[in-house]
């Protein structure tokens, strides 16, 4: 029986998972380690990642002014511990970044550049032009390769966790090329498949971001925490909701309504284009609401205005945006503004993790944004997310390396039994001939009734009409049929699976986000309009049970910034 065996198994290969990969190998000398990607890993979501990433490294800036804004910009609902550990490791990850070949923008002094974001009351976010997860997954990816002990599997699919004895002991998996399901065998298992933004029909996330991992714990009892807490970023182009990096802004760009103003001087006027961007997608609304927005075909947007950056900062700083407003709208951004809206980005709940990614399941943990570190809160601050891959996901692998050294394999015959299941779960759920439902017509409903219900602004009736609509998804989820019965490339059974995932992840969010009866952060309640820290100042874990979620709650970690009024 020839089953595959490592200390630590990594389900996702983007930057989380290879930080995560390189400090496992770097740790534990002799130790094996996996890395499972529903992708090759060049394709992962951190490639598309754009404006920089966030370390306090000049002298008009410091870790405390870094911890602060990130625990303000969270709403209060950070755990101030993780914040601060994540600022203290920020600086050396982003120059053990640059030691590995990440080609940073740099001053005409030399010095690595940095440039302002939202939210920041220095400028802290280091860039390379706006093409930065791409250059920065590059030299996680090259750099992985100097390590005969990482062995990936490129294009293979994860469909459960295995465990045994309430420990995790590896997954199984399809092996998309070549079809069929395989258990790999792990002393531990490091989640870090990102996100889950395909819930949502208007995002600037990759078609893969379908909180596979963060459905894969919750079946297994590990609660998702802060699920209700997703983020708008407030420039995505109408139609296609490419990202319109905050970079934009940070470099000067001015939005400006149907009027010609520079409305954002009503609702941040500290801050203005560079206010966070819960504020500011709120703000798109409010405009949408008073009519002072234009109509195109994709709906109501407003103007970025970088015009008067002229074409050479254009050029050096924002080239993508340029390529992209080029190719995707036909507009030059050097003689035009940019039609923008906000368009859902981020998830800053996951997967429940300690400081160190460890789950509350032995053998399980968590980096990036699958993961629920409690260091975004209730709003995350562009940039952060990046570097809380690096931070993170070096903790995560050291740690998950190091339970690794005190556990042994769970034996092949169990596993290749578990597997077995797994393959005739499959089989039985998708491959039958009595399945009448689409994948594209129930994840075309799961996607309007989350916009609906659970978007920039939510109500009671909204989040119980989403959540009723979710049950009734599941239950046509279980007559899915699909037309393509082949093994190799079966792209129609992944999205099936995929499917099931989001549905998954969607439930605990609409459930998490109808028992949280306040506004905090990014989760703005029409009904509640006040931040109520009596009841809320709680993380909230969501629970998967044979009917609804259940919503548990947990303290915020508060160590030297007294929860204020959020005002900028
Ligand atoms: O706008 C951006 O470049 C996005 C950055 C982020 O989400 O951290």
């Amino acid at each position: 029986m020839n089953i595959p065996k490592h200390d630590v198994l990594l389900v996702g290969g983007g930057g989380a998972g290879l930080r995560a990969a390189i400090a496992a190998a770097e740790a534990y000398e002799g130790a094996s380690i996996g890395v499972v990607s529903k992708v090759y890993p060049m394709r992962s979501h951190t490639v598309s990642a754009e404006g920089g990433t966030a370390a306090a490294l000049r002298d008009d800036d410091s870790l405390d002014l870094h911890a602060y804004d990130t625990i303000k910009g969270s709403d209060f609902l950070a755990d101030q511990d993780v914040v601060e550990k994540f600022v203290q490791d920020a600086v050396d990850e982003v120059i053990q970044l640059e030691h590995w070949g990440c080609p940073w923008s740099r001053d005409e002094d030399g010095r690595v550049s940095v440039r302002a974001f939202g939210g920041m009351s220095a400028k802290r976010t280091l860039y390379a032009a706006d093409k930065t997860g791409f250059h920065m997954l590059h030299a996680l990816f090259q750099t992985s390769l100097k390590y005969d002990a990482i062995q990936r599997y490129d294009e293979w699919f994860a469909t459960s966790l295995l465990i045994d004895d309430g420990k995790v002991r590896g997954v199984t998996a399809i092996n998309i090329r070549s079809g069929g399901v395989h258990a790999i065998a792990a002393k531990s298992v490091i989640i870090c498949t990102g996100g889950a933004g395909k819930i949502f029909p208007f995002t600037t996330n990759a078609a893969i971001k379908t909180g596979d991992g963060m459905a894969l714990a919750y079946r297994i009892g590990c609660p998702l925490k802060d699920l209700e807490f997703v983020q708008y970023h407030p420039t995505g182009l109408p139609g296609t909701g490419i990202l319109m990096t905050e970079a934009s802004r940070g470099e000067g760009g001015y939005m400006i309504n149907s009027e010609g103003d520079r409305y954002l001087s009503e609702y941040v006027p500290g801050k203005m284009e560079l206010g966070p961007r819960d504020i500011l997608s709120r703000a798109f609304v409010h405009e949408m609401r008073a009519g002072r927005v234009f109509d195109g075909p994709y709906g109501n947007y407003v103007h970025l205005d970088l015009r008067h950056l002229g074409e050479k900062v254009i050029d050096e700083k924002l080239p993508f945006v340029r390529e992209l407003t080029k190719n995707y709208v036909g507009i030059d951004p050097v003689y035009e503004p940019i039609p923008v809206r906000p368009v859902l980005h981020y998830c800053m709940g996951g997967v429940h993790t300690d400081i160190e990614g460890a789950t509350p399941i032995p053998g399980l943990y968590a980096a990036g944004e699958a993961a629920c570190v409690s260091m975004n809160g209730a709003n995350r601050l562009g940039s952060n997310s990046l570097t809380e891959c690096l931070v993170f996901g070096a903790l995560s692998g050291r740690s998950a390396g190091q339970y690794a050294l005190e556990q042994d394999y769970l034996d092949p015959y169990t596993i290749d039994r578990m597997a077995q299941d797994e393959q005739k779960r499959i089989e039985t759920q998708f491959f039958g001939d009595g399945g009448k439902e689409r994948v594209a017509n129930i994840r075309d409903d799961l996607r309007s009734t989350m916009e609906q219900g659970v978007g920039i602004f939510r109500t009671d009736e909204e989040l119980k009409a989403t959540c009723e609509t979710i049950r009734q998804l599941k239950e046509r989820y279980q007559n899915v049929g699909l037309d393509d019965k082949s093994s190799v490339f079966n792209t129609e059974l992944i999205a099936a699976l995929e499917l099931g995932y989001m549905l998954d992840v969607a439930d605990g969010l609409a459930h998490s986000a109808l028992q949280r009866e306040e506004s905090r952060g990014s989760h703005s309640r029409s009904d509640f309009e006040e931040r109520d820290d009596e009841k809320f100042l709680q993380h909230s874990l969501a629970y998967q049970t044979d009917g609804d979620p259940r919503i548990e709650y947990l303290p915020v970690t508060l160590t030297r910034w007294e929860p204020e009024e959020r005002k900028y």
